[in-house]
C-alpha cells in the first residue's frame, strides 16, 4: 500500500520546508503544487491574459505543457527556474488559481502524478481535491505576524531587501483570495489533523508529521 500524505496550509506556513524534509526521511517523492499554480499564473500574466476569460484561458492551456521529472519542473520542454519564487508570481498564482479551467487542468495533472506511489504534496487543496484518499492529511497554519518574518528573513537570507509591512499585507491579502475563492478554497479537510507551527521548530513539525505517518500507514498496511 502506498503512503500518501497531504500538506496544505497558507503562504508561509512552512508547508515547503516541511514537506520537504518529511519526503526525505520517508525515502518518498514530493510535490509542490504551488509550484505548479505559479508556472501557469505567470505564463498567462506573461500572455496578457484577463484572469475572467474563460475561454482565452483555455485555449492558451492547450499550448501548455508541465512535465515533473527528477523533482524538476519543464514548461513546453524548458526547465523552470526561480522566476516562479518571486512574490509577484505568488499573486498571479492566487489570482489565476481561482479559475475553473486553470484548476481543472491541474487537478488532472497533480492526480496523475500522485497516483501509485507513495508521496508528501504540499498546497492548499491536497487533503480535500488532489488526494482525498491520502492516510496522512496535514494542516499547517501560523499567525500572519509569524508567516510574514519568515518570508522577511527567507528573503533577506537572499539577499532580498523587502520591506515587512509590505509583506505582511501580501500574505494577508492572499489568504483573503484563497479562502474565498469559490473552486476548492483553502479550507481545512474535515479528517485533517491541524498543526500551529507560529511556536515550533521545523524539527519538531516534521518530528510529529513522521510519527503520525508512521501511525496511520502502518494501520492501513496491516488492514
Ligand atoms: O504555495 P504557494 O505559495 O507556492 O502557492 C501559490 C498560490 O497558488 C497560492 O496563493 C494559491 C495557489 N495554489 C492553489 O490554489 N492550490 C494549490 N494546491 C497550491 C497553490
Amino acid at each position: 500500500m502506498h503512503c500518501k500524505i497531504a500538506i496544505d496550509g497558507p503562504a508561509g506556513s512552512g508547508k515547503t520546508t516541511v514537506a520537504k524534509e518529511v519526503a526525505k526521511r520517508l525515502g518518498i517523492d514530493y510535490l509542490d503544487t504551488g509550484a505548479m499554480y505559479r508556472i501557469v499564473g505567470l505564463y498567462l500574466h506573461n500572455s496578457d491574459t484577463d484572469p475572467n476569460a474563460t475561454e482565452e484561458i483555455e485555449q492558451r492551456l492547450k499550448n501548455v505543457s508541465i512535465e515533473y521529472k527528477n523533482g524538476r519542473y519543464y514548461l513546453n520542454g524548458n526547465i523552470v527556474g526561480d522566476e516562479i519564487r518571486t512574490a509577484e508570481a505568488g499573486m498571479y498564482a492566487s489570482i489565476y488559481s481561482a479559475s475553473p479551467v486553470v484548476r481543472k487542468y491541474l487537478t488532472q495533472l497533480q492526480k496523475e502524478i500522485c497516483a501509485n506511489r507513495s508521496i508528501v504534496a504540499e498546497g492548499r487543496d491536497i487533503g480535500t481535491v488532489v488526494m482525498p484518499n491520502a492516510q496522512v492529511k496535514i494542516f499547517l497554519n501560523a499567525s500572519p505576524e509569524v508567516r510574514a518574518k519568515r518570508r522577511y528573513e527567507e528573503l533577506k537570507a537572499k539577499g532580498t531587501e523587502v520591506s515587512y509591512d509590505e509583506l505582511l499585507k501580501q500574505i494577508i491579502e492572499r489568504d483573503k483570495k484563497d479562502t474565498s475563492r469559490e473552486i476548492a478554497p483553502l479550507i481545512k479537510a474535515q479528517d485533517s489533523i491541524e498543526i500551529d507551527t507560529s511556536d515550533l521548530t521545523i524539527e519538531e513539525v516534521v518530528n510529529k508529521i513522521i510519527k503520525i505517518a508512521n501511525e496511520k500507514c502502518k494501520i492501513v498496511k496491516e488492514q
